[in-house]
């Protein structure tokens, strides 16, 4: 029987946005927090001014316990780091969080949209996503370039069934009729997921690209569909030509009640700190679905991991904070775009042209070789073994290089080496 509070939460979905009732999985329906230790505890750490029992932590002279040896190495304060950050995260560390979207994301301005919860990083956020809305058989329609870790989080994981179309038309630009069409043909609910700046491509829409897939998830919705649009946005802020700038998801906020949008991003990529594990998942609908979905996500986390890492948020929360971080910001996005920039140079040479073309990249980590005629893993060991050239073969036909992790001054060798590999195969 389901529980009395996931009831409740599903009766105030439906009453508010029954389409957005609709888009939840099983699982998701059954999803509540529960009032448990936790909300017990916040009630505590409120009201127990002399003894404050409840959580399972230990404490010693009004501070959490903890080892000096550890404490001496760290330079953050010990209720900062030792006892556990709610499910849902430091709550200041979401608004300023919040705050950071609002000013990248202009058209998030004065749409109904959520705190952002705190996760354990994108893959994270991915799989709340996957947990709360993904049936087995539901659709997810995304780009055929996506991050492979995709079919774990939605396949293997949900039994959801991964649906691509072609990201490019002839011009180079995204390809907005193969998407309308792989769209047009979902009749009841799918689940779209976009990811730009691209992984494996470093691919980002123009403005009027991204308009249209905008009209293109509008007209569908309209048709009567049920759209959860999720947004990948982990390479965020990457933008080093004239791509749109800001993430879909505030062109997508409130404009139809078919339209759950759902923003996934984080630290990760952004803020260079991959290990520290820090992400957020964002929705956008009315206040009182905003709600039960924000109730709904800290039952999965709170069932899942119980709560992420205190001390990177605290870290993450500092940071952002520190008056030196918009100018280190600044100072290693020059250096990714140094790179970008210079392996557009180094790839205009015509000598390649023999071997392979690249498909549109425009912002983010990574590049994507095309391969004319060598098979991409035969070259991908080809070039391990022979040059001790690490890149990944995507598929049959295209490598994928992360010009993030070559000195700007080596790209240009990088990419003779790959040469001189194609060369050799094709002897
Ligand atoms: C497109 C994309 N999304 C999500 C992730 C996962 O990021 P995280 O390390 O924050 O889980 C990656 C990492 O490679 C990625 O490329």
């Amino acid at each position: 029987m389901m529980n009395a509070l996931a009831v409740q939460l599903n009766e105030k979905m439906q009453k508010e946005s029954p389409a957005i009732y609709d888009m939840l999985s099983d699982l998701g329906k059954n999803l509540y927090y529960p009032k448990g230790i936790l909300s017990q505890s916040a009630e505590a750490g409120k009201k127990a001014h002399r003894f404050n029992a409840t959580i399972g932590i230990a404490t010693e002279n009004g501070e959490p316990m903890h080892f000096r040896h550890i404490q001496e190495k760290l330079g953050y304060a010990p209720k900062d780091i030792y006892p556990y950050a709610a499910p849902q995260g430091k709550e200041l560390l979401r608004s300023i969080w919040k705050e950071k979207l609002l000013a990248d994301n202009p058209s998030m301005q004065n749409k109904s949209i959520g705190l952002p919860i705190i996760t354990s990083a994108l893959t994270h956020g991915l799989s709340i996503a996957a947990d709360l809305f993904m049936n087995p058989g539901d659709v997810l329609i995304t780009p055929e370039q996506y991050w492979g870790n995709y079919n774990t989080v939605f396949q293997i994981r949900r039994g959801g069934r991964v649906e691509t179309f072609p990201l490019f038309n002839e011009n180079g630009g995204f390809h907005v009729d193969a998407f309308r069409e792989t769209l047009e043909k979902q009749k009841e609910k799918a689940i779209v997921l976009l990811n730009f700046p691209n992984n494996p491509t470093g691919f980002t829409p123009s403005i009027e690209d991204a308009n249209a897939i905008v009209q293109v998830i509008k007209d569908v919705a309209a048709s009567g569909t049920k759209l959860v649009v999720l947004l990948d946005d982990a390479y965020f802020g990457l933008f080093y030509e004239d791509s749109i700038r800001e993430s879909l998801f505030g062109l997508l906020a409130d404009i139809h009640p078919n339209i759950l949008p759902v923003k996934i991003d984080g630290a990760t990529k952004e803020n260079y700190v991959w290990g520290l594990r820090v992400g957020f998942i964002t929705y956008a609908a009315d206040p009182d679905v905003l709600d039960a979905l924000e109730q709904k996500t800290k039952g999965i986390i709170r069932g899942t991991i119980s709560s992420g890492s205190h001390i990177s948020q605290t870290i993450l929360l500092e940071s952002l904070q520190s008056e030196e971080y918009l100018k280190e910001k600044e100072e290693k996005f020059q250096i990714m775009q140094g790179r970008a920039v210079k392996t557009k140079q180094v790839l205009a040479n015509e000598k390649y042209a023999p071997f392979w073309t690249y498909y549109p990249f425009n912002s983010g980590y990574f590049m994507c070789l095309k391969l004319n005629d060598i098979d991409a893993e035969e070259l991908r060991l080809h070039l391990l073994d022979k040059y001790g050239v690490g890149v990944i073969a995507s598929n049959k036909t295209d490598i994928r290089v992360a010009f993030s992790c070559v000195e700007e001054n080596d790209i240009e060798e990088l990419f003779d080496l790959i040469y001189e590999g194609c060369q050799d195969l094709s002897k």
